[in-house]
């Protein structure tokens, strides 16, 4: 196997018949070098006879080295972590992004998503209508190689969505599936992504978005148009599909996602009740995701400690509390909006170092060239931590400032 341009692996013949392979940046070639001195050290009998060292053992030790070493290559991660990453891991928080597969031909993209983030997230390709494009087609090419991505950079990955009213495939939403049909579906769906990356995902918004900003349940094709068998009740199919994701993979943390109800309002309330009803009936619930879409209007002491507040009551029902889609959007990129907004990255940051339930702080994606914002909010952009020629702003600077300075309140 010749070399190849890309960091992942070169695999060198050397005359001496010793191999060099380079996988990612680690790099073994001594290895098996240095494992025939080291035995010819400790056992010279061996030595002595060629030809059982030869044709049986060195391969074999070689293998076990290069074996040892790629797998210390994969479990210490990139050589060199950013230093975000690094000052979020030292205040036990996992700082995340959301990635997309559309982009992993970007060598600078992969170069920042794997040294500055310890999680990335999936932004679409783990959706219901990416992932179970027809009734009995899975397809998880785009999803695995993200999860590969991760695994190589030694990240953690968290999985989104698998119960959202957007992103449904079209052969359920006109399938004129009768309640009990779109209750097997649903199951099958959620134990089949599940399953498929047991191990590989520690945590999954298993259900997103559910509740009107009034508080009142959101009408959608699993609750009530027609909904998964529990129409007209409540949070109960909420409960149902972290009961099967439970099932489907017992390890995986399960956490219920939301826009909208970062601070003390109704949907909040609505939230905090059914995690109460949640907690106190056993129902599998780890914890609540905060998306935290927002803008420089958030930066009152007042929005802000009702944030926290928020926080503390979530965290005093014993869940773990994810920031799950951090964006700060901008009319501007003014140096003044850019401060500003500099400014309010490090006070998310200070609320999540100063919360221990708080485990994850989790951009939704972070660099200006790639943000849904621009899309959704016309005239809008300029949100996250690197500009559009992955230039770090002052963002950037401003959110390892608060994790280097803020002590973990515990
Ligand atoms: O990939 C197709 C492409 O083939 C096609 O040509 C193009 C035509 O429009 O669409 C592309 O798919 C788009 C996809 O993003 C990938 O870029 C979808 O139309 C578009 O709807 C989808 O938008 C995503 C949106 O969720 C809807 O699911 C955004 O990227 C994604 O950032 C956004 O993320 C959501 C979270 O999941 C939940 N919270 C809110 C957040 C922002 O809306």
């Amino acid at each position: 196997m010749v070399a190849s341009h890309g960091e992942e692996l070169r695999d060198i013949h050397q005359e001496d018949g010793t191999r060099e392979i380079f996988v990612d940046a680690c790099h073994v070639p001594s290895y098996a070098r240095s494992a025939r001195a080291e035995l010819q050290s400790v056992a010279p009998r061996m030595i002595q006879s060629p030809r059982l060292f030869e044709d049986d053992l060195l391969p074999g030790i070689v293998a076990i080295v290069l074996l040892v070493s790629l797998i210390s290559c994969h479990v210490s991660g990139p050589r060199t972590k950013g230093p975000l990453r690094n000052a979020a891991t030292t205040r036990h928080i996992k700082l995340g992004t959301a990635a997309s597969a559309l982009h992993l031909g970007d060598p600078t993209y992969t170069r920042i998503l794997g040294s500055e983030f310890a999680q990335l997230e999936p932004e679409n390709e783990m959706k219901f209508a990416r992932v179970h494009p027809e009734r009995t087609r899975y397809d998880f090419r785009s999803a695995d190689a993200l999860v590969s991505l991760a695994g190589a950079h030694g990240m953690a990955v968290r999985g989104h969505t698998l119960v959202w009213h957007r992103q449904v495939p079209p052969w359920v939403s006109t399938g004129n599936f009768s309640p009990a049909e779109l209750s097997r579906i649903l199951q099958d769906h959620v134990a089949t992504v599940m399953q498929h990356y047991a191990g590989r995902v520690y945590a999954w918004d298993v259900v997103n978005e559910a509740f009107h900003d009034n508080g009142t349940m959101r009408n959608t094709v699993w609750y009530d148009q027609p909904g998964a068998g529990y129409a007209g009740m409540g949070t109960r199919y909420i409960e149902q599909a972290l009961r099967w994701a439970h099932a489907a993979d017992p390890k995986a943390k399960l956490f219920y996602n939301d826009h909208g109800a970062e601070v003390m309002n109704q949907k909040s309330d609505a939230i905090y009740a059914m995690a109460q009803d949640f907690m106190q009936r056993g129902v599998p619930l780890d914890g609540i995701g905060f998306q935290a879409h927002i803008d420089l209007a958030y930066d009152t002491p007042r929005t802000l400690s009702s944030f926290a507040e928020n926080l503390e009551r979530f965290a005093n029902l014993g869940l773990e509390l994810h920031i799950t889609e951090l964006d700060i959007r901008l009319h501007d990129g003014s140096p003044a909006s850019l401060a500003a907004q500099a400014k309010l990255y490090a006070e998310i940051g200070k609320m999540c170092v100063q919360q221990p339930a708080c485990k994850v702080l989790q951009t939704w994606g972070f660099t200006d060239r790639y943000s849904w914002i621009p899309r959704y909010y016309p005239q809008m952009g300029w949100a996250l931590l690197w500009d559009a020629e992955y230039r770090k702003k002052p963002a950037y600077f401003g959110l390892l400032t608060a994790l280097e300075e803020q002590s973990k309140g515990f």
